[in-house]
This record gives C-alpha cells, sequence and structure tokens, in this order.
C-alpha cells in the first residue's frame, strides 16, 4: 500500500523554511523596534499533563470496517440488512457466479447457524459444476492487492448435500464438495487461487494463502463449489498476511503507522455517538465485541452502514498497546443518543430495571476484563484472546454528548458511584453534552462538579475564527475542580474544507490546551479517519482509499504536537504583539529528554519576526531543530490525487538561548532545542 508522500519537502515549504528562520545567534544585540519578543523562563515551571495530545476513534466514515480492521471481504458473515441500508441483504456485496457451463442456487439461511450472534449464512447449491458455480465478494470498493504479497484466507463452511438435493443420492459420506477460492481482477483474470475440502455436516474452519500475480486495485475474491451438491458458508475472511505488528484480524498496516506516527498518548474509542447508538437497542456494547470473530455480535452501525465487531475491544486495546496510548473507552451512560428513531433532542431514552443492573455490570466487567488476572472471570477472557497480562486500563469514560436531563444524571450516577467504589484507581471522564457553550455545557458542568467528576469532556467543532477568539477559554478554569478532556474538536470552514487555516486555528488552539495543561488533560481531534467515497462527516484528519492515504495538514499539526509534546511548562512573556489577533505561542519541557519545545502558530497573511530569549536554559552544544509548517494561502490542503501541498520541513540551527526567528504568513513554527544534555 502506497501513502502519498512526497519524498522531498513540498517546494514552497521548503524554500520558506531555508529563508524564513534567518539566525540563532548568541549574541547579546537589543531586539529592534516593531520586532516581538517571547522571552521564556526555562526556571520557572508548572508540571502538565503528560497525556495532552491523543487520538479518538470512532468507526465513522467506514473508518473501522473498510478502514483500519484489515479484513477485505465485506459482509463476509452475511450478516448485512435492510435495517441498515434500505437496499441491503444478507447477500449484500456477494453476488452469484458461474464458470465453464457451472449453474445453481445462492441463497441466505438460517437454520442451524454457525452461532447464535452470526445467525445468517449463505447456502450454495450447486446444479451443474462446469468449472464452477459459487459466489463473489467485490470487498470495500473492490480489493487492492499486490503482487507478491501473501493474502491470508478463512472461511467456515459445511456440506449440505451432494450430488441432487433431496435425491437418494444425497449421501455426503467420504464425498467431500471440492471448492476452489480465487483472487480475480472484475475481468475475471485469475491471479491466485488454493483447493480447500468441505466436509461433513457440521461446521469447520478452513484456511489458506495465496499471492497474486500482478498488481490489481479491482480485485474479487471468488468461491466456487466444483461438484454437484450443496454446502453452507460463513465468516469468509480474507486479510493482508502484512497487519499492522503482524496480528492476526489485525490492522492495516499503512493506516495503523500513520497513527502511530502522531505519537498519541490515549486513544479514546470506540466513539461518539456510535457509543450511545441509535435508540437503546442500539447502545455498543464492549462483550459483544471480544471472543472469536464468528461469535461477535455485529449490528448496524449508527452512521448508516454495518459494524462488524471484528475490530472490537480486544484490537482496540492491543493496537493502543503497540502505540504505546493509554486506553481510553467510552461506555454509554446507560442512555441512547437523544437524537435517536429520527426525533432530534427527543430521542433520549434511559435503560431500566434488570437491564440497567445488567449494564453497569457489564462496565464493572470491562474493567476486570482489562485489568484483572488471567485466572479472574474476565480477565480469562482477554486471557484466552492471547493476552494473559492485564492492559493496565487508567481511564473510561461514560457518556458522550448527552442531553443533561433526569433520566441521564440518574444512569450516569448509579455507573458513576459503582465505578468508583468498585475501582477507585480508574479516572472516570464524563460528559457536558455536545456543544462548548449552552444548556447542557452549563448543566453538565454544575452536575460534574457536584458529582466530583475527575474529568469532563467538552466537543467543539466552530469556524477558525472562533478559535482564535477562544484562547484563554482555559485560563480562568477552576483548577480545583474537574479537569477537562477536549475529547471532539476541529475547525469547520463554511465548505468543510481541510484548509491550512483551519489547522492553524487548531495549532492555536493546541498551544492553549498546553499553556493549560494543569486543567486540560487531554485533547483529541475529531474524526480520525474516513473512507474516501463513504464520507458521512467531514473534515476528517485522515482520508484514505483501499491504496492510498492522504494525510490532511490538520494530520500534520497534530504529528507536531503530538511528537513534540512536554510534560512541564514553561513561564513566558509576550511583548510587541499588539493588534495581531492570530498569533499564539507555548514553551514547554520535555522532562525526559529535558528538550525545550517553543511553538509560535502566525495564522496572519503577514510575516512576523520574533525574538525569542531562554533564561535560565542549561547550556549545551547540541543543535536545535527548527521545523516549519505552512507558509501558504490559508486555503492551501493536501488533496487525493495531488502532490501535498502542506507538509513540514525540518533543519537544524545552532543550539543557543537566542534566536531570531521569522514567521511566515499562516505557518507554525516548532523549535526544538536540547537542553541540558
Ligand atoms: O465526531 C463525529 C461525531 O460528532 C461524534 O460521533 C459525536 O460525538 C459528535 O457529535
Amino acid at each position: 500500500m502506497k501513502i502519498k508522500r512526497p519524498l522531498v519537502f513540498a517546494r514552497s515549504s521548503l524554500a520558506l523554511l531555508l529563508s524564513a528562520f534567518v539566525s540563532s545567534t548568541s549574541s547579546r544585540a537589543e531586539t529592534p523596534a516593531g520586532e516581538a519578543t517571547l522571552s521564556v523562563d526555562c526556571t520557572s515551571t508548572k508540571p502538565i499533563s503528560p497525556h495532552l495530545f491523543g487520538i479518538f476513534f470512532e468507526d465513522i466514515n467506514y473508518a473501522a470496517d473498510g478502514g483500519l480492521y484489515a479484513e477485505l471481504v465485506q459482509n463476509g458473515s452475511f450478516e448485512y440488512d435492510g435495517t441498515e441500508q434500505r437496499d441491503w441483504t444478507y447477500l449484500s456485496f456477494w453476488t452469484p457466479v458461474k464458470r465453464g457451463g457451472g449453474t445453481g442456487n445462492l441463497s441466505a439461511r438460517s437454520a442451524s447457524p454457525l452461532h447464535p450472534n452470526n445467525p445468517h449464512y449463505a447456502a450454495v447449491e450447486v446444479l451443474e459444476p462446469g468449472e464452477g458455480f459459487g459466489l463473489t465478494n467485490t470487498g470495500y470498493d473492490n480489493i487492492g492487492v499486490r503482487a507478491g504479497e501473501t493474502y491470508k484466507g478463512s472461511l467456515f463452511a459445511k456440506q449440505l448435500f451432494m450430488g441432487k438435493a433431496w435425491s437418494p443420492d444425497n449421501k455426503i459420506k467420504d464425498r467431500p464438495m471440492p471448492v476452489r477460492v480465487q483472487l480475480e481482477t472484475a475481468s475475471g483474470e485469475v491471479l491466485a487461487m488454493a483447493e480447500l475440502k468441505v466436509e461433513g455436516l457440521q461446521w469447520k474452519q478452513l484456511t489458506w494463502s495465496f499471492s497474486p500475480t500482478k498488481d490489481a486495485d479491482d480485485g474479487r475474491l471468488v468461491v466456487l463449489g466444483c461438484e454437484k451438491g450443496g454446502f453452507a458458508l460463513d465468516q469468509v475472511s480474507l486479510f493482508p498476511g502484512k497487519t499492522f505488528r503482524g496480528h492476526s484480524n489485525g490492522l492495516r498496516a499503512d493506516l495503523a503507522q500513520t497513527i502511530a506516527d502522531l505519537h498519541p498518548k490515549f486513544m479514546r474509542f470506540p466513539g461518539g455517538c456510535l457509543v450511545h447508538g441509535d435508540g437503546l437497542t442500539n447502545i455498543y456494547h464492549w462483550k459483544a465485541t471480544v471472543g472469536p470473530v464468528q461469535e461477535r455480535k455485529g449490528q448496524r452501525n449508527i452512521w448508516g452502514y454495518h459494524q462488524s465487531a471484528g475490530l472490537g475491544y480486544f484490537e482496540y486495546f492491543q493496537f493502543c498497546e503497540d502505540i504505546g496510548a493509554e486506553p481510553l473507552p467510552v461506555v454509554a451512560a446507560g442512555v441512547c443518543c437523544q437524537n435517536s428513531g429520527f426525533s432530534p433532542g427527543q430521542g433520549q431514552e434511559g435503560l431500566s430495571g434488570a437491564a440497567f443492573d445488567a449494564y453497569l455490570q457489564d462496565v464493572l466487567d470491562l474493567i476486570e476484563w482489562a485489568n484483572g488476572p488471567a485466572d479472574s472471570k474476565w480477565g480469562a477472557v482477554r486471557a484466552a484472546a492471547g493476552h494473559p497480562k492485564p492492559f493496565g486500563l487508567k481511564f473510561v469514560g461514560i457518556g458522550n454528548e448527552d442531553m443533561i436531563t433526569p433520566v441521564f444524571k440518574e444512569r450516569f450516577k448509579r455507573l458513576h458511584d459503582a465505578v468508583r467504589a468498585k475501582h477507585p484507581e480508574i479516572t472516570v471522564v464524563g460528559t457536558v453534552g455536545p456543544a462548548p457553550d449552552g444548556e447542557d455545557f452549563t448543566a453538565g458542568w454544575a452536575f460534574g462538579r457536584e458529582e466530583k467528576v475527575a474529568v469532563l469532556d467538552e466537543h467543539y467543532y466552530c469556524p477558525p475564527e472562533w478559535f482564535w477568539k477562544n484562547l484563554s477559554r482555559y485560563d480562568s478554569y477552576d483548577r480545583k475542580g474537574p479537569q477537562v478532556y477536549v475529547g471532539e474538536y476541529a475547525a469547520h470552514e463554511k465548505n468543510r474544507h481541510n484548509t491550512l487555516r483551519t489547522a492553524l486555528a487548531e495549532a492555536a488552539a493546541c498551544t492553549s490546551f498546553e499553556r493549560n495543561g494543569d486543567v486540560v488533560k487531554f485533547s483529541s481531534y475529531a474524526p480520525l479517519l474516513s473512507r474516501v467515497n463513504h464520507t458521512r462527516w467531514r473534515p476528517d484528519m485522515i482520508y484514505f482509499t483501499p491504496t492510498e492515504i492522504v494525510l490532511s495538514v490538520n494530520y500534520q499539526v497534530q504529528k507536531l504536537f503530538g511528537q513534540n509534546a512536554g510534560d512541564q511548562l514553561l513561564a513566558d512573556t509576550v511583548a510587541g504583539v499588539a493588534g495581531r489577533e492570530r498569533f499564539s505561542r507555548s514553551v514547554v519541557r520535555d522532562s525526559k529528554t529535558g528538550d525545550i519545545i517553543v511553538k509560535l502558530v502566525n495564522g496572519d497573511d503577514t510575516p512576523l519576526e520574533v525574538a525569542v530569549t531562554l533564561k535560565g536554559a542549561a547550556s549545551t552544544t547540541a543543535k536545535a531543530s527548527l521545523t516549519l509548517l505552512g507558509g501558504l494561502a490559508a486555503e492551501a490542503e493536501n488533496e487525493l490525487g495531488k502532490p501535498a501541498e502542506v507538509l513540514p520541513a525540518t533543519k537544524t540551527v545552532e543550539g543557543t538561548d537566542r534566536f531570531k526567528l521569522s514567521l511566515p504568513k499562516n505557518s507554525l513554527t516548532v523549535l526544538r532545542i536540547p537542553a541540558g544534555r
């Protein structure tokens, strides 16, 4: 899979970098009039959250199935249905295929299924084998395959009969059904083939692996019965041999690496609105997403498609571990989304009675599943999946953007009290509604304070100007009250494009999170992923096709903050920026390395000269690194099918305690000074 990243720096960024950072000097020259100054006192520090920059993963825009989850077959479990999309059936994305005179029937059935959670399967009746009769799957907008790479397939199957159905020769004993699986192009060219034998009346898993002879972006998986008879088929699967970190049932390696490159300190999952669901029956239940994949319970995704649960809690936790991010699972607060059932603002309902009690137990069981010893009831389920060691869960979110009603409050309180009583070691993150102000926001904060919730989750999708105007939002937040998780935010242009302007507004917000990192504990841009042609919500941070990845400017900002995070804020003073409403900065130290990191955002259409002085910095001879993102028109963006326009460019400069920086128009500058090493 190819990531759309030019091998060289974007022309414009590189040219600017070479000219923009005029000098770094240790001379004691006076600052010229008109120049802005940033004076940093490296001896005055304040601890800030070491978890500030993370990610929010939601299965929206085909982010999981057809996205991060590397499964290439769509509807391999034959569970798509008309409640998910009006024209969907159990056989959607499968079509019958006849080869060389083969004929037969394809139908969906539910008698004696593979598992009650996976109740439908395909029945293939081969009337005339010819060169095969069966079915083909087009994956998610085709299956993209690469020559020489290994692909690992599996399916569950059983014989239904041999010869003619219900005829006297309907005997399967010692007469397995020969089945051929093929990777083909759209025009039917066979790229890889494997032969299987379906044997017996009980479901059995068959596996194979093969390598296509050439690249194809229009691949299909074809399953053909090759003798007269009938067989049943379920949980048909094809994975690339190379998944992220080589896990089975794993993640798409290129996408997962792109996320890992953000150096996220935590990952919130699995949503969003997906968590509280469209109605009480659509709430996300973590237990339905663990264990053998064929026994997991898929369901309608609130964003208008099917979620298979193939990417389930085990895979989420494993990914967090792989990339060094703290897991932050979010559970529904025992209520469904207030916009459920086409009733905007009116659809909130709460689980009650035994259903609520069971739900509460599920939440406690989640903590045992993640952290309990391998011989505890739920720790054993984790261990059976291959992870005897506890995952070390520290944080749990309860609720998402819920309306703060009596129904919500009652459920939230019971869940919160139960978690605190049984697991005081877990930090709970509550919710304050869908907006950065207004009725639910105010009521959510009052309720959160009353209940002494440790952290509250604020969301804002607002125009870039809103971000610039709210840079001091957290300066006045009560340091004794709940801390803040900015759980979802993104600057929205009217046309919802991922412009440099939006990314810089977000960068400015990130500097304000750092400056207030004693009260802002976490932050995450939203949404993270979007499959091209299945984008239900934009802007998103990362767009992808089966074979390409487009990294938005917003991604580049998040990456710079993630890779240059600190855990101490250094005191600073700024002068000479009067009248500049789109300037922001922060200075942090990473105590592990001792590095000092200065971030400067210039969101104006004119450049800005800044003299940076570091008082009390430990002397160093090491080189500093200087990274520039932007310096282009505010409308610049990175688009699919075009070379990326906005990329960071880095150069090294002398490590010193005085820098004269020229910040180009519309730019983010990151200066990293290795101090005291
Ligand atoms: O990020 C997309 C959606 O925005 C989330 O699901 C929801 O929490 C918010 O409304």
